[in-house]
């Protein structure tokens, strides 16, 4: 129900998000679409929902040392979780989901806090246990992403060459495991959250792709900012 001036490209963006090797092939260099941890496109709420995310940028990063827009964030998920490229700024590529992201975000007030954000741990001092996770593994993960972790026709890879590089946010024991306890088994989530941070400890042992930096990551400042009052 996009307005007829930008319809084309919002669904374009909804592809790139959904089958993103198909139609950004050239960015990406791993097994992953968006979606393999945006759910639908990021539509749904339950997985790192982008519903309402075009309304929360620019937004201070500590990785830059400075507020960044939401396209230096998307090249981030590009370099990092696809293990690619980042798009230019003035590709067809991330202008369809600058606009996607923008449009699924429509109706939320500008800096919203948006509840349904991910919270960057689950705060359970419990420490990863990896032969426990290995067990988790085994019976509750393998069957839809393998037995070595290299994904089948019904769930993407975990580790291995076709799996998010070490660069990326879910290469984190506390972002892994608050994913997992709360959104796997996809639709059927069951794990206690010592069982999500014990695998979470056993997926993080295992080999994955190395990131390498193309570009330093702190915005350049040459003008002094103004003092805090
Ligand atoms: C392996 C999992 C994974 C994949 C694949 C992935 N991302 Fe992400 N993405 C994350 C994580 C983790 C975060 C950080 C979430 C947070 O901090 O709340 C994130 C954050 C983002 C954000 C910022 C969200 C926010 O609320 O600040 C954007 C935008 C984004 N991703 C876009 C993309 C796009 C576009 C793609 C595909 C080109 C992609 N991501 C692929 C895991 C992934
Ligand atoms: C019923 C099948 C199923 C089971 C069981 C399952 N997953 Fe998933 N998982 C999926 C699917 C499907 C996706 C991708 C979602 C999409 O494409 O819509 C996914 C995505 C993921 C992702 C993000 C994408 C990636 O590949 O890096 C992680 C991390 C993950 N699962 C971890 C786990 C862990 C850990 C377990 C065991 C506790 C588990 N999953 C059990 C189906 C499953």
């Amino acid at each position: 129900d996009a307005p007829e001036n930008i319809r084309a490209e919002v669904m374009l963006g909804y592809k790139i998000m959904t089958e993103t090797k198909k139609y950004a092939g050239e960015y990406v260099k791993n097994d992953l679409s968006c979606s393999s941890c945006h759910f639908d496109g990021g539509r749904s709420r339950n997985s790192i929902s982008l519903v309402g995310v075009g309304a929360t940028y620019p937004r201070y990063r500590s990785r830059q040392d400075y507020t960044v827009d939401i396209a230096m964030r998307t090249q981030d998920c590009f370099e990092r979780s696809m293990n690619g490229v980042a798009p230019a700024l003035d590709t067809q590529v991330m202008q369809s989901l600058l606009v996607y992201m923008q449009w699924i975000s429509k109706g939320i007030p500008i800096y919203s806090k948006l509840p349904w954000a991910l919270p960057s741990d689950l705060g359970n001092p419990h420490k990863p246990n990896v032969e426990d996770g290995a067990k988790v593994y085994a019976n509750v993960c393998a069957r839809c992403h393998g037995e070595e972790g290299q994904g089948t026709p019904i769930a993407p890879p975990l580790w291995g060459d076709g799996s998010y590089n070490d660069g990326a946010g879910m290469n984190r024991i506390t972002t892994f495991s608050v994913f997992t306890w709360r959104f796997m088994p996809k639709n059927a989530p069951s794990l206690t959250q010592e069982q999500a941070i014990d695998v979470a400890g056993f997926v993080h042992e295992k080999p994955r792709p190395k990131f390498v930096s193309t570009h330093a990551d702190k915005i350049r400042q040459i003008i002094p900012l103004p003092e805090e009052k």
